[in-house]
């Protein structure tokens, strides 16, 4: 493949004609890109129908125009032009981001990756290779189905099967991108090396990725794994919590916590929602959970499922439901070093409170999960730009309204929250350390990165990306003023 039209050259020439109109960038694309791309005016109604719609409406991107690229030359030619005439982009990839740094992009261009959506594994090398917009539903099946598992996201990528095989960054193995000097590049441990450290744990600072190849694994206990879902009264709060920490630092690694505070008027208001998975066999899953099971949960439901459908399952198929797109959600996170029991029985009275007064906000939750580190640690810090292995769960509030006026409210309940859990989360720095993925967005580039890593990434940045043409997602280098609603 050759490496066409590197911008690197034009840097010193200073950005930026004439605004562009939507129709103007319109007719250059139509024009410019290869047949098989499409180009949509926000009058159309293909705009919305054809491209990927974001998962969250609070401080979302506004666009001038869409554009779907259908080769790696388009994307080199998008980002060209969006340079030459200063316009901001984003490219779209699940539209599942939801930081509200992603408000920076007004009337910008588009840039969904839809087209990328192929993919192949090869059940040999263990591998598969995806297209840079590639849904998770659209391969679990075809990868059970080959006797392998997998997920992946370019921030980090916790889930589940992190416990087993780590971070999602720690199989990636190669990435074809286009980087914001304009190259189209293949980036991997060989070639290319300081980029794909950085691809793992801040890539979306650095370019576009049209394909990356990971590495999948042999399906574990035959691909069946044990979900377990409970309802509990919010009373259970303490001895829920306290046999989270029980597991903290030895957790099995085919065992995850995921538990929730939420409100249900048919549950009696507040109430607490538990998920366990252990993918391993139903007796060694029971007697993991045996503790929980003592505590009288009001529902209950342990099933052996394939992990493909875990997803789509688990969770007494709520999470079918949290991926719903175009709500408004002010979401806070932050990582958790330790799990402090009296923070999080205070969390319990916190968002009974805010149940109570509030009924715009009784979709929202606040999550704590907590997946085996062992494998995550087994990766040297220094090898990748991902800054949080030592981090032993996470705490997450989803605050989800409908009504936009709301979004004051929504936040002062965020950042709130997030206070509570500050002192005892065991952070060693007075950053506000948070995985990249689960940010607000105000919580600047220390916290997403670390000062650790932080010199390095401003350094590589200067580099692949010397227009700072990627700033407009938790990045690197810019002064965000994120709305304060
Ligand atoms: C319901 C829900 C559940 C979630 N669950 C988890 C979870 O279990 N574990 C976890 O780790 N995270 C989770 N997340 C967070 C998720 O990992 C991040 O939101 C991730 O960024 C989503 O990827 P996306 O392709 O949908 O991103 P988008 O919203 O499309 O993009 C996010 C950023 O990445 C950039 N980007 C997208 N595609 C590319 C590409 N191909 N090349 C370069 N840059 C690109 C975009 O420009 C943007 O800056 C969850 C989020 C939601 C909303
Ligand atoms: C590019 O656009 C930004 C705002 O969108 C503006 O602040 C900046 O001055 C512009 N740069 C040039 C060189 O026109
Ligand atoms: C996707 O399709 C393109 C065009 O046919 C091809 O070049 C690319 O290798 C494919 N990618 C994968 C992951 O199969
Ligand atoms: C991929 O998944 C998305 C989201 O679930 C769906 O809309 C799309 O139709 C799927 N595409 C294919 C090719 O299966
Ligand atoms: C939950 O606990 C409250 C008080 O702690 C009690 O009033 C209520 O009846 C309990 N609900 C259930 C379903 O057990
Ligand atoms: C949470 O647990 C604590 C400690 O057992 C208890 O005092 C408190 O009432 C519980 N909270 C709720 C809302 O039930
Ligand atoms: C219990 O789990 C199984 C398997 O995931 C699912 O098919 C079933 O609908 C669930 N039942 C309830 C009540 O959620
Ligand atoms: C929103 O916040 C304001 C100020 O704190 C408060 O007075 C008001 O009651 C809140 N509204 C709702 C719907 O919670």
């Amino acid at each position: 493949m050759r490496a066409a039209l590197s911008f690197l050259g034009l840097l010193c020439l200073v950005a930026g004609s004439l605004a562009q109109s939507g129709p103007e960038i319109a007719s250059y694309f139509k024009t410019d890109l290869s047949p098989a791309s499409a180009v949509y005016l926000p009058s159309e109604s293909l705009f919305t129908q054809e491209t990927t719609q974001r998962w969250n409406a609070f401080s979302s991107p506004s666009y001038a125009v869409s554009v779907k690229p259908a080769s790696d030359e388009d994307v080199q030619k998008i980002i060209h032009y969006a340079f030459m005439h200063n316009i901001s982009f984003l490219a779209t990839g699940g539209g599942h981001g939801y930081s509200a740094t992603l408000g920076t992009v007004q009337s910008g261009i588009e840039m969904d990756l839809g087209h990328f959506n192929n993919y192949s594994i090869n059940a040999e090398a263990n591998t598969i290779t995806v297209g840079g917009s590639i849904h998770f539903r659209n391969i679990t099946g075809p990868l059970y189905a080959a006797g392998k598992e997998w997920r992946a996201t370019l921030g980090g990528g916790v889930g589940p099967y992190g416990g087993l095989h780590g971070l999602q960054i720690d199989s990636l193995q190669s990435v074809r991108m286009v980087t914001g000097a304009g190259n189209l590049i293949t980036v991997s441990a060989t070639q290319h090396p300081d980029l794909f450290w950085v691809m793992r744990g801040a890539g979306f600072n650095f370019g576009v990725v049209t394909s990356a190849t990971y590495q999948v694994y042999p399906y574990t206990n035959n691909g069946q794994a044990m979900n377990a879902d409970f309802r509990f009264n919010a009373s259970a709060n303490a001895s829920l919590y306290e046999f989270a920490r029980s597991y903290t630092g030895k957790q099995p690694d085919a065992f995850s916590i995921d538990i929730a505070i939420a409100y249900n008027e048919n549950f009696g208001g507040t109430y607490l929602f538990a998920n366990f998975i252990y993918a391993g066999p139903l007796s060694e899953g029971l007697s993991l959970i045996q503790p929980i099971l003592a505590l009288k949960p009001f529902q209950q439901n342990i099933t052996m499922i394939p992990w493909s459908l875990i997803e789509t399952t688990s969770k007494f198929g709520t999470d079918a439901a949290a991926c719903i797109k175009g709500n408004y959600h002010s979401v806070w996170g932050l990582n958790l070093y330790q799990i402090d029991v009296p923070t999080l029985s205070s969390a319990v009275e916190y968002m009974d409170a805010m149940f109570k007064a509030n009924k715009g906000f009784r979709e929202s939750f606040l999550a704590i999960d907590m997946y085996a580190t062992r494998v995550t640690q087994s990766v040297p810090d220094e090898e990748t730009a991902y800054p949080y292995r030592s981090a032993v769960a996470r705490f997450l509030l989803d605050v989800g309204f409908i009504d936009p006026s709301l979004s004051t409210n929504a936040s002062n309940v965020g950042r709130g929250a997030r206070a509570l859990f500050i002192p005892t989360s065991g952070a060693s720095t007075k950053n506000i350390e948070v995985y990249v993925n689960y940010g607000h967005g105000d919580e600047g580039p220390l916290g997403w990165y670390s000062e650790r890593k932080m010199p390095r990434l401003t350094e590589l940045k200067k580099r692949y990306d010397p227009n700072g043409l990627f700033s407009h997602y938790n990045a690197i280098r810019r002064t965000y003023n994120v709305p304060k609603v």
